[in-house]
């Protein structure tokens, strides 16, 4: 695994240091509200982001999940995302927090906002570790980001290429004769 990694954009100490601020500014935003507040993953690629960051929140929470399938089998092109899991938990009348690895052209969380806002949630937002900057579109926005980073194609830390490499510890850039 660790020879297809070209270099390391991210080390996993910077990734904890920026998880923590992150933690510390949703637990200030959702203190004290009731009903608690509820977390909707966007599978799979959060899963690593999700489990450092709810640790990181001294708060009543809990966990819906949705799946949403971007890239089929190991292409980097992005098709028209697909929901596989549509929504484990009841979110009406809750202040939700959708959580993903990256926004990149945006499609996938525009679709999951639709989705979950059909559920009349208090209210949507949303949290990424990563944004590519350059193509995330003006009406989908994070209202937590971890690191603005350019265009390139990363893995780790929970982001695949061909559902492997989500087990690397750090965000990677995968040489690109890999990806051909
Ligand atoms: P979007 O729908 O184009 O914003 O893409 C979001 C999804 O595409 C993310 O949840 C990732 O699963 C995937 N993705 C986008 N860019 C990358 C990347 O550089 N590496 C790995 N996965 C990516
Ligand atoms: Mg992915």
């Amino acid at each position: 695994m660790e020879r297809d990694i070209q270099r390391i954009l991210l080390h996993h100490d910077q990734i904890a240091e920026r998880v923590r601020q992150i933690g510390a500014r949703i637990a200030t935003m959702y203190d004290g509200r009731e009903p608690a507040l509820t977390i909707v993953p966007i599978l799979s690629g959060s899963i690593i982001f999700l489990a450092d960051l709810i640790r990181e929140l001294p708060l009543k929470m809990k966990i819906a999940l949705v799946q949403v399938s971007t890239y089929p089998g190991r292409s980097v092109e992005a098709g028209e995302p697909q929901t596989l899991i549509e929504l484990t938990g009841d979110i009406r009348g809750r202040d939700v927090l959708i959580v993903d690895d990256i926004l990149d052209s945006g499609r996938t969380l525009r679709k999951v906002r639709e989705m979950l806002a059909a559920h009349e949630p208090a209210s949507i937002r949303i949290a990424v570790l990563l944004r590519k900057p350059n193509k995330a579109p003006s009406d989908v926005q994070a209202d937590f980001v971890g690191f603005d980073i350019e265009d390139e194609f990363v893995v780790g830390y929970g982001l695949d290429f061909g559902d492997h490499y989500r087990n690397y510890p750090h965000i990677g850039v995968l040489r690109p004769e890999l990806i051909q």
